[in-house]
């Protein structure tokens, strides 16, 4: 799996530390108040996990499930889901935790559909924005790392389901495409 790694874009360290820093933010904001993390599967399992353990305080999470409706890798904004929170979101401090928000359309129908579910309040952490990709305005309140428009994968992010499980965020090398196409 290393092989296929050309350019190691955030090392295993700085994601440590900015997950760490992440964590402290939030338990700072989120004080005095029941707090209940969102993590949208796939992408976030890795970050999600990392960021409850960097957490002093307790927390309830929670996990949904979406994919894009249509064949295309482009997302379409409508969001099928997979997979549905298990407790209800009323009256709760909500905070959504994503691996990377992209053209935004995902996060856009998910805010939409929670917020209509009567939290008390809701907002987002991404670990990745990139920022040039974006077709829709959304509200990212914390952010890991802003990254150029690149395709990455580790640390919960995958090329046709494989890689999520490397340590650091990396580009792979053009011949791992050419292999699959
Ligand atoms: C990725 C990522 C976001 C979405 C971002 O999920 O986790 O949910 O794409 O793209 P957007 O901003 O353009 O909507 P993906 O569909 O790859 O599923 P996964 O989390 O299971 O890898």
């Amino acid at each position: 799996m290393y092989e296929d790694v050309a350019r190691i874009l955030i090392s295993e360290e700085d994601l440590q530390r900015r997950v760490r820093e992440l964590a402290q933010q939030i338990e700072a904001d989120y004080q005095g108040k029941d707090l209940l993390l969102v993590g949208l599967l796939k992408g976030a399992v890795h970050f999600m996990v990392d960021l409850t353990r960097a957490m002093k305080r307790p927390v309830a999470i929670d996990f949904m499930a979406v994919s894009s409706y249509g064949a295309s890798t482009e997302s379409s904004g409508i969001v099928r889901i997979l997979k549905d929170l298990d407790e209800s979101i009323e009256g709760k401090h909500v905070l959504i935790v994503e691996d990377i928000v992209d053209t935004g359309l995902t996060l856009k129908y998910i805010l939409e559909m929670l917020r209509r579910r009567g939290p008390a309040s809701l907002r987002v952490c991404a670990l990745l924005n990139k920022k040039d990709r974006r077709l829709v305005d959304v509200p990212l309140d914390y952010v890991g790392f802003d990254i150029p428009n690149e395709f990455v994968v580790g640390y919960g992010l995958d090329f046709r389901q494989v890689y999520r499980n490397l340590p650091f965020v990396a580009v792979l090398k053009p011949e791992v495409y050419q292999r699959a196409s």
